[in-house]
């Protein structure tokens, strides 16, 4: 694993190699001392393009925590500004002996056009490219699920909103498959599903009653007004009406189901206050896990080898 780009065409081993490694992390970064020399000596530079606060800092504190030496690269103050394209901006960044770039960027496809055209011994980590991909979001949330549910083909899951224009969505449903998630649904308005959503293995619903009904896991995703330029736009009450998940919906669910969301969540629209904050929520959990999920991504991409003796007993 030299990149992290997509889930796509991952093999189910690597998925779970990477979940084991966050589990002996996790362990760690919950002690008094959280870090560890894994990258001691490595230079990260966090290149985002686009706004994140849970992936951004996430990758920071995974980063420190494996000793690396992290800097933030701020596009607004850069001079990029100045008109500098994006290879340039790379090069110069890359003659700092960086090791590894971790990318965010609203175009899809510019993690991967980086790291065709970084040198030989650099890394690219893609933290969300447009509507393409998430594939950290995606691990981390298959963390979350494993450990509360455990055994992946028994799972019923459903994804719930606008899954045409998520990233995160698109990661999930493959690395679901890949772990042979026993049923994958999306619901959602047809607007808001892909055309090809037969094509992924998923089953779709447009009644979001029926789409709830006995599923173990239940994701919800935000409306991504920024990537929805020209499209007709439900208003926020009509449709937290059809697709918000409130208490009454969330019933329809086992009744042990977990809810999760990647964030940011905005309430009122696709999930209510009370479910939000409710007992079956692992929202901040998931959050807490993209630390681990990120330290795991990171030190297998810089080809560090998971033995037990490099992780403090
Ligand atoms: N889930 C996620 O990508 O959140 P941020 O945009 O805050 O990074």
């Amino acid at each position: 694993l030299r990149h992290f780009l997509t889930i796509e065409g991952l093999k189910k081993p690597l998925l779970t190699e990477i979940m084991d490694r966050a589990e002996q992390f996790s362990g760690i970064t919950n002690r008094q001392v959280k870090k560890v020399p894994i990258l001691r000596g490595k230079t990260i530079v966090n290149l985002f393009f686009e706004n994140s606060t849970r992936t951004r800092s996430t990758f920071e504190l995974a980063a420190k925590r494996l000793s690396a030496d992290v800097m933030n690269f701020n596009i607004s103050t850069s001079a990029t500004s100045k008109g500098e394209s994006l290879l340039d901006t790379l090069h110069n960044l890359e003659s700092m002996h960086t090791d590894m770039f971790v990318v965010r960027h609203n175009q899809s496809g510019a993690a991967e056009f980086i790291a065709q055209h970084v040198s030989p011994h650099v890394s690219v980590i893609n933290a969300g490219d447009g509507c393409h991909a998430h594939p950290t979001q995606a691990m981390l949330d298959m963390f979350t699920i494993r450990r509360h549910k455990n055994n992946f083909p028994d799972l019923r899951v459903a994804i719930v909103g606008d899954i045409l224009h998520s990233r995160v969505a698109r990661s999930q449903i493959q690395a679901l498959s890949t772990l042979g998630v026993g049923e994958i649904r999306v619901i959602g308005p047809k607007t808001l599903l892909p055309a090809d959503c037969q094509t992924l293995g998923v089953h779709v619903y447009h009644d979001m009653e029926a789409g709830l009904e006995d599923v173990d896991v239940v994701i919800m995703l935000r409306l991504q007004l920024e990537r929805m330029q020209g499209a007709l736009i439900p208003s926020a009450r009509e449709y937290f009406h059809c697709f918000g998940l409130t208490d009454d919906k969330l019933k329809l669910a086992k009744p042990d189901a977990i809810v999760m969301h990647p964030g940011p969540i905005n309430r009122g629209v696709e999930i209510a206050s009370s479910v939000a904050d409710g007992p079956q929520s692992v929202i901040l959990e998931q959050v807490t896990h993209g630390i681990a999920v990120r330290m795991a991504v990171m030190s297998m991409a810089m080809g560090a080898q998971s033995e037990q003796n490099e992780l403090p007993a």
